[in-house]
């Protein structure tokens, strides 16, 4: 992705209102892969048209799968069922999304096909030796750069043996990647994971009739060969986009924010827990299950913030907030630490160094190491233009430190915000930012 679309976030006052986040981007990606292999037509309500989205779909049509938008949210997928995508006659581009190529190359490692898969520079750089590394062990062969990143070509294994994996890293996406590949392979696939990451895969795969057993100690078992049944999806929104309205309006005096319809998957909620022990004054309403995910109505009001430690066994639920929580950081009473941010370092951007960079250009103190952040609180000065460095989440969250910092703050290129929150800059100003894009 590139562009030249700046913004400036001008400091406002509270923020008032209702809003519903975007459909949640990780069970949008897998949506969409899952009804691809499924058997029949599955409809998909409140999918995310983000930017990484649209990559997976086009990706999947470039590989067989029918995909039709019926209407704004609402899509039709014709499943080819388990094993039965075709090789693409082209390159499948991924954009910016981690998620779209790891989890893709997962179901084509156990595909009888060559696939070439690359990206934007930002995912370009990113780790893929992670899944390569793995799917190997089914059979598949991976060329590419030294390194190991995009572009690569997997060339899927023609007899898929199953195995049993021990994620070096918790990661949903290594997860994923792991289990998609089982899908086509006989036999049982086991991944076992260090910590507990997000389990959308495993909730989906349910849900089209696969048999995954979750088991004390992070083991995770699917059945291989499953015959998967197209049945519909409602999206749930995405809480780490929902982040940005309701951290907004946990550091600007006498604001109250509802969220509606934000997903809370247990993998998903250590910001919200995080944002309680900082005195956050933060309801959850209205509790439901849809598709096989909770969900619910999220309301901040507004109430003063102190700093907190955010243990490392908590990184995995939160691992995409950083960014936000950090500008919550900087509108709190005392030193927030957070530790086991390692994995940071390898998102959109290196979201531990961009912060820290960032967050000391608009005056506030902050100590990095390889894998800590120290944020002292203190309204910020602003003032500065951030550079967003294709990471959607990095300017999302100077957006909002602008919106309470003393003077406004510029973002130097918005557009990558659509890989993951199209309507950002409208929804935030409906409910009274000043944001100019
Ligand atoms: C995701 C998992 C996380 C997260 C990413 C989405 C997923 O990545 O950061 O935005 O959909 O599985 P890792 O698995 O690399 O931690």
């Amino acid at each position: 992705m590139s562009g030249t679309g700046g913004a400036i976030s001008h400091p406002c006052g509270a923020l008032a209102g209702k809003a519903r986040a975007p459909g949640d981007k990780s069970v949008s990606h897998r949506a969409l892969m899952l009804a691809g292999v499924a058997v029949g037509e599955t409809r998909i309500d409140k999918l995310l048209e983000g930017e990484d989205v649209l990559a997976t779909a086009a990706a999947l049509r470039a590989l067989g799968v029918e995909i039709e938008r019926i209407e704004p949210g609402c899509w039709r997928v014709h499943g080819r069922g388990v094993g039965g995508l075709t090789e693409p006659e082209d390159v499948l581009d991924m954009g910016n999304s981690g998620t779209a190529a790891r989890l893709l190359l997962g179901l084509l490692a156990t595909h009888k096909l060559t696939a070439t898969l690359t990206g934007d520079a930002s995912l370009r750089s990113r780790p893929m030796r992670r899944v390569s590394e793995p799917l190997s062990r089914f059979g598949a062969a991976f060329h590419g750069r030294t390194g190991g990143q995009l572009p690569l070509t997997v060339v899927g294994a023609d007899v898929p043996v199953p195995i049993r994996y021990e994620l070096p890293v918790a990661s949903a996406q290594v997860k994923s990647a792991v289990l998609l590949a089982g899908l086509n392979t006989p036999g049982e696939t086991v991944v076992v994971e260090p910590m507990p990451t997000r389990d959308h895969t495993e909730r989906m795969l349910r849900h089209f009739g696969a048999c995954v057993q979750q088991e004390e100690g992070g083991v995770v078992r699917l059945t291989g060969e499953p015959e998967l049944t197209a049945r519909p999806i409602s999206v749930p929104g995405d809480i780490s986009s929902a982040a940005f309205p309701l951290v907004a309006a946990a550091i600007l005096p006498d604001s109250c924010v509802t969220v509606t319809g934000v997903g809370l998957n247990p993998g998903r909620i250590g910001l919200l827990e995080t944002l309680r022990e900082m005195g956050a004054a933060l309801a959850v309403a209205n509790e439901r299950v849809e598709g096989g995910e909770p969900v619910g109505d999220i309301t901040v009001t507004w109430s003063p913030l102190a700093a907190v430690d955010v243990p490392p066994e908590r990184v995995p639920g939160m691992i995409d907030e950083f960014p936000i929580l950090a500008v919550a950081a900087t509108f709190a009473e005392g030193t927030t630490r957070m530790s086991g941010l390692g994995e940071l370092r390898v998102k959109e951007s290196d979201r531990l160094g961009v912060m820290a960079a960032g967050l000391a250009a608009c005056g506030v103190e902050v100590r990095e190491s390889a894998d800590t952040l120290e944020v002292d609180g203190g309204r910020p000065r602003g003032g500065v233009q951030i550079e967003s460095r294709l990471d959607h989440r990095i300017a999302m969250a100077f957006m909002v430190l602008g919106m309470g910092a003393r003077e406004a703050v510029q973002i130097d290129d918005i557009t990558p915000v659509a890989t993951s929150f199209p309507n950002f800059v409208g929804l935030m100003n409906g409910l009274g930012a000043a944001l100019e894009a």
